[in-house]
């Protein structure tokens, strides 16, 4: 399983769901996931993602864990995204921001 990570926050290039098979990806106001029991393991979203906060399970960082759990829950409740939009106007300047958790909007 791949699991969207903190960098997308307030990105949400959505490069991703062109590229996924299984059209796995759930969006929510500033940030996108995967649904786990959807996903194929195909690996094709984590080179598209232009800030890389796509990654298999087990590369998974200590302190971006909690994200593993975020992806399988609010994959259950957000609508399905399968077609590239716009980025949001000032993605750019929170590409390397490196705190952005408390951001996550629901
Ligand atoms: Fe979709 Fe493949 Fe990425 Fe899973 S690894 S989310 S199936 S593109
Ligand atoms: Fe987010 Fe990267 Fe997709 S910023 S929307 S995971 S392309």
């Amino acid at each position: 399983t791949f699991v969207v990570t903190e960098p997308c926050i307030k990105c949400k290039y959505t490069d991703c769901v062109d590229i996924c098979p299984v059209d796995c990806f759930y969006e929510g106001p500033n940030f996108l996931v995967i649904n786990p029991k959807e996903c194929i393991d195909c690996a094709l979203c984590e080179t598209e993602c232009p800030v890389d906060a796509i990654m298999e399970e087990k590369n998974v960082p200590e302190n971006q864990q909690e994200f593993i759990k975020l992806n399988a829950e609010l994959a259950a409740i957000w609508p399905n995204i399968n077609e590239v939009k716009a980025a949001p106007p000032d993605a750019k300047q929170w590409e390397t921001e490196p705190d952005k958790k408390h951001l996550l909007e629901r």
